[in-house]
C-alpha cells in the first residue's frame, strides 16, 4: 500500500488528490486485485446523491483481504484472540486457517439459500467468528448487517425487518466481564416479529441453554463439519453493497449505512496503512466492537487488506480489572493501539496502580477514536501510556464516511492535544455558517461539511434513498454535512467541537435523542419527554430525561427505575438516561416546538444564561424546571 513517509510527502499527496482526485485515487486502487478493471474512476452528484467510484470495476474483497496474501503470508498470523477471561487459551489465526474458516461458513451460507444481494443479520460477540461471519457474506456478495450485541430485543426486530434478512447468525450467550449474556434468547425474542427470516445458524461460546426451533435453527459446528475449505469468490461491481450499519441521527428510527465494495475496500485500506504507518511486523490493537463501523473498518476489513495481525479482544476494560488493557499489550507487545476516550478516562479514574507494573515499551503508536478527546485525558494517555514517546493520532471520523477523514498521520504530523488536526488526502473539509456560506480563513468556527467524495462516503440509506439526501445533502446546497460542529485554527489544524444537532454522544455511541423519547414515551404513566446531553467526566456525555408524568401518586423512584426498563427494552443500556427529572410542563414556543437550547443548558449546568426566552409561552415552565434540576 503506498505509504506516505514525510510531512513534506503528505503535502504533495494531499495537493495531487485535491487537483486530480480520479488520478490519485486510481494510483491506490490500482494496488488492488480486480477481477476487472474499472473504466471510469467516479462519477457524481451531492443532488441527488448519486456517488460511484470504480465504475464497471469488479472484485471480491475477501480476495483483497484473504487469498492475496496466501502465496507470501499464508502462516502470518491474523488475528490473536484474547478471550473475555484471560485464563483462557489465546486462540491464533493464521491467514491460511482465516481463509478456511471463511470458505467453510461462507458454504453453509450458500447451502442455506443465500444469493448474492441478499441480506444477512449477524449478532455476535467479539470473537473470530464473527469476523468469519461478515467475510464469509462478501465471499458470495451477500450484504451483512451486523448488529451491535448491546441491543435489546426490540432493537434487533427493527433493524431485521428493516434489511429484510433472510439469514441470523449468533451464538447461545456472548462472555462480557463477570457477565454472560443471552444472544440467542434475545434472536428468538426479536424473531416473533420478522417474517424475512428463514435460518438462524447458531455457535455456541458460552454452552448456555437454548431452544432450537426445528427447521429454523441450526448448530453452527454440525454445519460447518462437513463443508470444504475452498469456495469460490463471488465477483461483484465495484458498487455493490458490502455491507448495511445502523446508524442514529437526530430523528425518527436509526438508519441503515450502506458501503458499497470497491470505494470501501481502497479508502479503509488506504487509511489504515498512512494514518497507522503500520509496517509487516507490527501487532495492531483495536479495542472496538465489530457491532460498530471502527469494528468493521479497523478490525476487520483495512487490517487484513494489509495483511496485518490484529489482537481481537473479547472483553472489557475493566475486567478481572483496571489493568487488562495494559496486560494484553504487554501480553502480545503490542505496536498500535485504537481505543475511545471515554475508555481512556475510565482507566485514568481507576489509577496509576494499575498502569505501573506494565512495561508498554512495545508500543509505537496510540490512536483515539469516537468523541472528541479533552486535553487532560490524552495528556495521561501520552504520557502514563505512551511513555511521551508514542504520537497520538486522533481520528474523526463517522459511520457514513467509511474510514478516518481528519487525523494526523503517525509520527509525521504534528500532533496538538484535542485537534484531530489535518484532513487526509481525498479529503475536502469545509466550514459553513448556519445559511451555508462558506467561513474562510483560519481561527475560525463552524458547520464542518465535505464538499467532494471520497471512495469511502455513504451511497444510501438502505432502502430509503430521501432520507439519505435529506439527512447529508439537503442541510447545505452541494456539501456532504457531518453534524459535527468544528474550529479551524491559526495552521489550519481542525478541532471538532462535537454534534451540533439532536444526536448525543454517549461513550462514543451515537443516540438521537428521538428514539431515546419515543421509548420513554411508551411508558404508559409518561404524556411527553424531552432529552438533551450534558457533559459527563467518563462517558463523554451522559443522557438528561425530562419527563411529564399523568400519574402523580406514583412514587418518583419508582417511576424513574421503570423509565430505565423501558429504555432498555426498547434500545438497550447503551441509551438508558443517567439524570431524569419529572416536571409539570416543557418549554414551548408559541407554536409547540420545544426549545431544546433551554433543556440542554439547564442540564449543563449553565443556568446564570438561558438565552432569548422571550418566545416563550409560559416562563414559568423554566422557573419550575430549574428548581427540580438533577445535579
Ligand atoms: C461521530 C460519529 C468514527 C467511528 C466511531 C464513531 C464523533 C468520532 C471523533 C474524534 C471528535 C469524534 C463525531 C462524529 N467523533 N470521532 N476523533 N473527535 N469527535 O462513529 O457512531 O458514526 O459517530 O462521533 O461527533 O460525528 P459514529
Amino acid at each position: 500500500m503506498i505509504k506516505i513517509n514525510s510531512f513534506e510527502e503528505y503535502k504533495e499527496h494531499y495537493k495531487l488528490s485535491v487537483e486530480q482526485p480520479e488520478k490519485f485515487w486510481d494510483y491506490i486502487a490500482n494496488e488492488f486485485v480486480w477481477h476487472k478493471k474499472w473504466t471510469k474512476t467516479l462519477e457524481w452528484n451531492f443532488e441527488e446523491p448519486k456517488i460511484n467510484w470504480f465504475i464497471n470495476g469488479q472484485l471480491n474483497i475477501t480476495q483483497n483481504c484473504i487469498d492475496r496474501h496466501l502465496p507470501q503470508y499464508a502462516n502470518k498470523t491474523a488475528f490473536i484472540f484474547e478471550p473475555n477471561n484471560p485464563n483462557e487459551k489465546n486462540e491464533i489465526i493464521s491467514y491460511q486457517k482465516l481463509h478456511d474458516e471463511v470458505c467453510r461458513l461462507a458454504n453453509v451460507l450458500l447451502k442455506m439459500g443465500v444469493n448474492k444481494g441478499d441480506t444477512v443479520c449477524i449478532y455476535m460477540p467479539m470473537i473470530p467468528q464473527a469476523v468469519y461471519a461478515m467475510l464469509a457474506c462478501a465471499r458470495i456478495g451477500a450484504i451483512h448487517s451486523v448488529v451491535f450485541g448491546g441491543f435489546s430485543s426490540n432493537a434487533l426486530k427493527d433493524r431485521i425487518n428493516d434489511a429484510k434478512c433472510k439469514i441470523i447468525l449468533t451464538t447461545d450467550g456472548a462472555y462480557r466481564g463477570n457477565k454472560v449474556i443471552p444472544m440467542k434468547e434475545t434472536i428468538d425474542e426479536a424473531l416473533t416479529h420478522c417474517d424475512s427470516v428463514k435460518n438462524v445458524l447458531v455457535y455456541k461460546r458460552t454452552n448456555t441453554k437454548v431452544t432450537m426451533l426445528n427447521n429454523r435453527d441450526l448448530d453452527w459446528e454440525e454445519e460447518i463439519k462437513n463443508q470444504p475449505t475452498i469456495c469460490e469468490p463471488v465477483f461483484v461491481d465495484s458498487e455493490h453493497p458490502l455491507f448495511i450499519l445502523y446508524t442514529s441521527g437526530s430523528t425518527g428510527k436509526p438508519k441503515g449505512v450502506v458501503h458499497t465494495t470497491g470505494g470501501y475496500m481502497v479508502y479503509t485500506a488506504y487509511t489504515f496503512t498512512n494514518v497507522f504507518q503500520y509496517s509487516p511486523n507490527d501487532i495492531y490493537w483495536c479495542t472496538a466492537d465489530v457491532g460498530w463501523i471502527t469494528g468493521h473498518s479497523y478490525i476487520a476489513y483495512a487490517p487484513l487488506l494489509n495483511a496485518a495481525t490484529t489482537v481481537l479482544f473479547e472483553g472489557v476494560p475493566t475486567y478481572p480489572d483496571a489493568s487488562r488493557f495494559w496486560q494484553v499489550i504487554d501480553k502480545h507487545n503490542v505496536t498500535h493501539f485504537y481505543t475511545a476516550p471515554t475508555a481512556i478516562r475510565a482507566l485514568e479514574a481507576a489509577g496509576l496502580d494499575f498502569v505501573k507494573p506494565y512495561k508498554l515499551s512495545s508500543l509505537k503508536v496510540l490512536g483515539s477514536v469516537g468523541e472528541p478527546i479533552n486535553e487532560e485525558a490524552w495528556h495521561w494517555y501520552n504520557t502514563n501510556i505512551g511513555k511521551n514517546n508514542c504520537p497520538i493520532v486522533d481520528t474523526w471520523w463517522q459511520t457514513e464516511t467509511a474510514g478516518i477523514l481528519i487525523s494526523p498521520l503517525a509520527g509525521i504530523t504534528k500532533t496538538k492535544p484535542g485537534y484531530a488536526t489535518l484532513p487526509l488526502p481525498g479529503i475536502q473539509p469545509i466550514l459553513v455558517d448556519d445559511k451555508g456560506v462558506e467561513i474562510t480563513g483560519n481561527s475560525i468556527e463552524g458547520n464542518l461539511c465535505i464538499k467532494f467524495p471520497w471512495p469511502g462516503i455513504i451511497r444510501t440509506t438502505y432502502g430509503d434513498h430521501e432520507r439519505c439526501k435529506q439527512t447529508y445533502f439537503s442541510t447545505y446546497k452541494g456539501l456532504y454535512f457531518t453534524g459535527d460542529g468544528c474550529k479551524r485554527d491559526k495552521d489550519g489544524n481542525y478541532r471538532i467541537t462535537g454534534r451540533v444537532d439532536d444526536v448525543i454522544n454517549v461513550s462514543g455511541h451515537r443516540i438521537g435523542t428521538a428514539e431515546v423519547e419515543s421509548a420513554i414515551n411508551m411508558h404508559e404513566d409518561i404524556v411527553e419527554s424531552a432529552v438533551t446531553g450534558y457533559p459527563h467526566e467518563i462517558k463523554g456525555q451522559g443522557i438528561y430525561a425530562y419527563c411529564i408524568t399523568t400519574n402523580d401518586n406514583k412514587n418518583s423512584d419508582q417511576l424513574k427505575k421503570e423509565i430505565i426498563e423501558i429504555v432498555n427494552k426498547e434500545i438497550g443500556p447503551i441509551a438508558k438516561p443517567d439524570k431524569i427529572q419529572i416536571v409539570n410542563g416543557l418549554p414551548k414556543t408559541r407554536s409547540g416546538k420545544i426549545m431544546r437550547r433551554i433543556l440542554r443548558k439547564v442540564a449543563e449546568g449553565e443556568i446564570s444564561n438561558l438565552g432569548d426566552t422571550s418566545t416563550l409561552l409560559d416562563p414559568n415552565v423554566v422557573d419550575d424546571i430549574l428548581k427540580g434540576r438533577i445535579h
